[in-house]
């Protein structure tokens, strides 16, 4: 074999029996698809529960490494900001809910994104489905941040068929707004991108291609197609969920054909994840974890991933290393021969990710967020070894939940009030090790390790920044601009 001696090429040099060194092979830097899941829940998979559907999804897990300790933010644009930017959101003052479509915020231009640092490895870069880093300013959306090309939405919440929100589109094909795909669902579309980018790449340059799917986040909506594979199901609601997660199962499945149609399928790795636990209130589901999306219990931070593909040396295994959203930027650019000039808060797993061995992440923040307006809201915590503390309002619904396929009864508590009286005053300690659906409160109980956990979180909340979280911006009326969600106001 002739070593094609490019920059994208590392030269795996070994001792052959005669002593010469030979080139045995050469190990090139992996295509990397990045596939991000919408609200899916830890038991919304069939891998953990078989009454979902999702064969793909178990297949590509069984087949690779499930990551069993990985964590996110509680909900979608913080996690993507640690995903992309990986910095803890709490530091850039993105720690307070989502980013609005008429707030005038998008992710800090102070940090690279995860596409810019793998374009400078030599990386093409394409993207397709939702943003929510924020759009105001042209300067703020995935063609100015990384990626050559972008398909999808740069809001959130909108219908996944007529890809309106408040009756506004939010559908772009890179910076032109798209008009045509009114009754497609968004998967669909997602789908037919994503193969038109692998079918056209050229395979002589890595390819990153980033698939942030509307799947399964509501309005609860599925094709008749899925939602027939559910019969037995009685509860709509759960019906429909369930058909949302076999609908993204199958965009997966394409995805993955197409990698197989066009050869690089061996030279591809995958890396799968929700971006935070199930939405109880949308029949999402995140059993036996306690609490859901919005919420800092395991639920909405204990998420959904794995990895699949090249460069993994060992598959089939459960990898149990503590890993945060925030490590993936660093992670997949070690996997691609690359290193991060500023890792910020990103620490690099590739290594023991491969060898199956601990990572060197002991701690993170769940999240730090004094903005006190809600039941969601005020709230910290953190994780340290086994433990974690938790102070403030972790967020409504706190519950263990079982999914409800046959009664559509709901186990939500709703006078659970909006705001919480004395969030400020309570604490919990749990040991995850031993507990990890946080059943039994140790407040008070391990005092030495209580003590020592508040005083690490008071000395991470130096580091906070206030939240950035404006009232709407009037400027930002679609009516401004065709009656399409757009930048170009901040
Ligand atoms: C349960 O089903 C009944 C009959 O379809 C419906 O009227 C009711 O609103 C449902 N309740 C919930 C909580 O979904
Ligand atoms: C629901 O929440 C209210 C208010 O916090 C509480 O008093 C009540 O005990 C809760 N109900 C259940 C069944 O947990
Ligand atoms: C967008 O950001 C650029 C760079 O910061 C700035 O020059 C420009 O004025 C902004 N556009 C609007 C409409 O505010």
């Amino acid at each position: 074999m002739t070593p094609d001696v490019t920059d994208r090429v590392y030269l795996g040099v070994t001792l052959m029996a005669n002593l010469l060194p030979v080139v045995i092979s050469k190990i090139q830097q992996p295509h990397i698809v990045l596939i991000v899941a919408d609200d899916l829940g830890w038991n919304d998979v069939g891998y953990h529960n078989p009454d979902v559907l999702t064969p793909n999804i178990d297949k590509l897990a069984s087949e690779g490494v499930v990551m069993n300790n990985a964590y996110t933010q509680p909900l979608c644009s913080p996690t993507r900001v640690a995903l992309m930017a990986g910095v803890f959101p709490y530091k850039v003052g993105l720690q307070h809910l989502v980013i609005k479509n008429r707030a005038a915020v998008c992710a800090p231009h102070t940090y690279s994104l995860l596409p810019e640092e793998l374009k400078k490895l030599g990386y093409a870069t394409h993207m397709v489905g939702k943003w929510h880093l924020g759009f105001c300013n042209m300067t703020c959306t995935p063609t100015y941040r990384g990626f050559d090309s972008f398909f999808g939405y740069l809001g959130s919440d909108e219908d996944h068929f007529t890809h309106t929100n408040e009756g506004y589109l939010d559908y772009r094909d890179n910076t032109d707004p798209a008009t045509e795909y009114n009754d497609v669902y968004s998967a669909y579309t997602f789908v037919d991108k994503a193969k038109e980018v692998i079918q056209t790449h050229d395979v002589n340059q890595p390819l990153f291609l980033y698939v942030a799917m509307q799947n399964v986040h509501e309005p609860l909506q599925a094709p008749s197609k899925y939602y027939d594979m559910y019969p037995h199901v009685e509860n709509e609601g759960r019906r429909f969920i369930s058909a949302m997660a076999s609908a993204l199962d199958d965009a997966v499945g394409k995805v993955t054909q197409a990698l197989k149609d066009k050869g690089i399928a061996e030279d591809t790795l995958i890396l799968f994840l929700s971006d935070n636990g199930g939405d109880l209130e949308n029949y999402g589901n995140n059993y036996p974890l306690r609490g859901g999306k919005f919420t800092i219990w395991e639920g909405g931070t204990r998420t959904i991933c794995f990895m699949n593909g090249a460069g993994l040396k060992k598959t089939g295994y459960t990898f149990s290393g503590l890993i945060h959203a925030v490590d993936w930027k660093a992670t997949l650019v070690s996997a691609a021969g690359g290193t991060l000039e500023d890792a910020s808060d990103s620490m690099d797993h590739w290594q023991d990710i491969v060898e199956n061995v601990a990572t060197r992440r002991t701690e993170f923040i769940y999240n730090l967020d004094d903005v006190k307006a809600g039941v969601d809201d005020g709230h910290a915590a953190i994780r340290y070894g086994d433990y974690k503390l938790i102070h403030g309002a972790p967020g409504r619904f706190d519950g263990w939940y079982s999914p409800d396929n046959f009664t559509n009864r709901t186990q939500l508590n709703y006078s659970q009030p909006l705001d919480p009286e004395t969030p400020s005053n309570s604490y919990w300690l749990f040991n995850l090790k031993d507990d990890p659906c946080e059943r039994e409160n140790l407040i008070n109980r391990r005092p030495g390790i209580e003590e020592k956990l508040k005083k690490k979180l008071e000395e991470y909340h130096h580091d906070m920044i206030p939240a950035n979280f404006p009232d709407d911006s009037d400027e930002a009326d679609p009516e401004l601009f065709d009656g399409v969600w757009s930048p170009g106001w901040c």
